[in-house]
């Protein structure tokens, strides 16, 4: 990446999204036609990476609350929890990173931003895991280098349990 300044915000109208282009027109299209009605009717948090002055938009994801059906836990997971039929996770619905900076660190980023909002709206509002649906291989390919596990009967939805972004994002005040 390189040392411009960039900040991850939630969406708005002073956002500059026409330029965005991740090579998912289904993902370009939602982030410059859909992403602002869902924020405003909630349902969904849509979240983007910025640099300052112009507020182009080079990255975004959304965050969402969601349910997984116990049965679709792998079972050694499944066996610790209350068999209420279904569990509280947060949802990553979207996210994508404008094509000129792929390669750089920036979806990363993106994804930490994503978990260590997820882990701070669990404290909260529980949630036991964050979920995501990844669109194809390559996608899949990327979530499952930072871990994220396969639920049972969606191969293409895939989690990873809120006590490993603990793991990752450990608290340091004690409590
Ligand atoms: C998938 C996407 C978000 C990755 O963003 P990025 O900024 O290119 O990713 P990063 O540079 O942070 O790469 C992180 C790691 O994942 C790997 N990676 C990136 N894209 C990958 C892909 N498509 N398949 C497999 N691995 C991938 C990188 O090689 C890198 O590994 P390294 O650290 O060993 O080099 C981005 O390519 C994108 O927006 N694609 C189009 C939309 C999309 O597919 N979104 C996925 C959610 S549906």
């Amino acid at each position: 990446m390189t040392a411009t300044p960039r900040r991850i915000e939630a969406l708005a109208g002073s956002h500059d999204r026409s330029a965005f282009a991740c090579g998912s027109e289904a993902l370009d299209r939602y982030l410059r036609q859909q992403a602002r009605q869902d924020a405003e009717r909630r349902v969904a948090a849509p979240f983007v990476l910025v640099a300052p002055p112009g507020r182009r938009v080079l990255g975004y994801f959304t965050l969402s609350s969601f349910t997984v059906h116990i049965d679709d836990l792998p079972q050694a997971l499944a066996r610790k929890l209350p068999r209420y039929p279904q569990l509280p996770v947060t949802l990553i619905g979207r996210l994508a990173v404008d094509r000129s900076l792929q390669g750089q660190g920036v979806g990363t980023l993106l994804l930490m931003d994503a978990l260590s909002r997820s882990l701070a709206g669990a404290e909260q509002i529980a949630a036991l895991a964050v979920v995501v649906d990844a669109k194809d291989d390559e996608a899949e390919a990327f979530y499952r280098r930072f871990d994220f596990l396969p639920l049972q009967h969606q191969p293409r939805r895939l989690f990873l349990p809120m006590k490993t972004v603990e793991r990752i994002f450990p608290r340091n005040d004690g409590g």
